[in-house]
């Protein structure tokens, strides 16, 4: 069994074109992750469909309502039981959330997947959150126009996850956060790369010797060593979190005592 989203969105349109494309794509096809589409507004009454109304109280935007939300809820409930589905956990993106970690993403993607609701407007009306919520996820500190693309952002990033999706096992284990630590810097052909033109003036550009050397050992350690810097450098509670899980050995630590602060 895959991994089913099911994405309660005002604008289903925005996820086709996204399925279609890179290493996720064969992932959709063969619904190894499913993604399902509600539209809210299937679920709206009335012959305008209202999917908003104005907050209570005053105040400048629209609200979600309620219960287009609720009928959508338990239709998606109603074909998680008829598909002999697991009832997944539902997540509201909002600012105001946890921010999303690869943590997070891991678990996710070893579990039977949610229901995504996608905030409009300026939210949706709490009594949904309140009774239907299990989980919040914030994208950052910065507000979006919907939640459309952190749903989005959640499934791309659970999908690469999934076995086969990328080419090469390896290689969303040695990614940024997979560790722990920030990825190492990485480097393709030309060995030596020449100045753009002669109007611009910089030197020739090799590529890290060690890279080339063909000794397994010494590039594992050289690219722990460049994730360390990076990290010590620009993330320095990554390494702290490293350190108190225990994930630092000992060779680490004489490598960070030699940084220079
Ligand atoms: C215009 S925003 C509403 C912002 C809300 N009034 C506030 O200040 O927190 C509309 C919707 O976009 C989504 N959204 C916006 N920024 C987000 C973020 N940083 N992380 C997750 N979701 C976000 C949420 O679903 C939100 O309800």
């Amino acid at each position: 069994m895959g991994v089913r989203f099911d994405v309660i969105t005002l604008f289903p349109e925005l996820f086709g074109p996204f399925q279609q494309v890179g290493v996720t794509r064969r992932a959709f096809e063969s619904a190894q992750v499913d993604v399902r589409l509600w539209p809210l507004r299937d679920h709206a009454e009335g012959v305008y469909r209202r999917v908003d109304d104005r907050p209570f109280g005053g105040g400048p935007g629209m609200v979600m309502l309620v219960e287009p939300l609720e009928r959508c809820l338990s239709a998606i409930r109603a074909d998680q039981v008829a598909q002999g589905a697991a009832r997944s956990p539902v997540i509201w993106f909002s600012p105001a959330g946890p921010r999303l970690t690869q943590k997070r993403v891991q678990q996710l993607a070893a579990s039977p997947g949610a229901v995504l609701v996608c905030g409009r407007y300026e939210g949706v009306d709490q009594r949904f959150i309140d009774a239907h919520v299990d989980e919040e996820i914030s994208l950052g500190d910065y507000v979006l126009s919907g939640g459309e693309l952190p749903a989005l952002t959640l499934i791309d990033a659970v999908t690469r996850l999934q076995p086969g999706v990328l080419h090469d096992a390896a290689s969303h284990e040695q990614d940024s956060f997979s560790d722990g630590l920030l990825d190492c810097p990485h480097y393709s052909r030309p060995e030596v790369l020449a100045a753009p033109s002669a109007q611009v003036d910089l030197p020739a550009r090799a590529v890290p010797a060690v890279l080339m050397s063909g000794h397994h050992a010494q590039i594992a350690r050289w690219r722990r060593e460049q994730q360390l810097a990076l990290t010590a450098r620009r993330r320095p509670d990554l390494i702290e979190a490293a350190r108190a899980r225990g994930e630092l050995s000992k060779k680490d630590e004489d490598f960070l005592s030699r940084l220079p602060l």
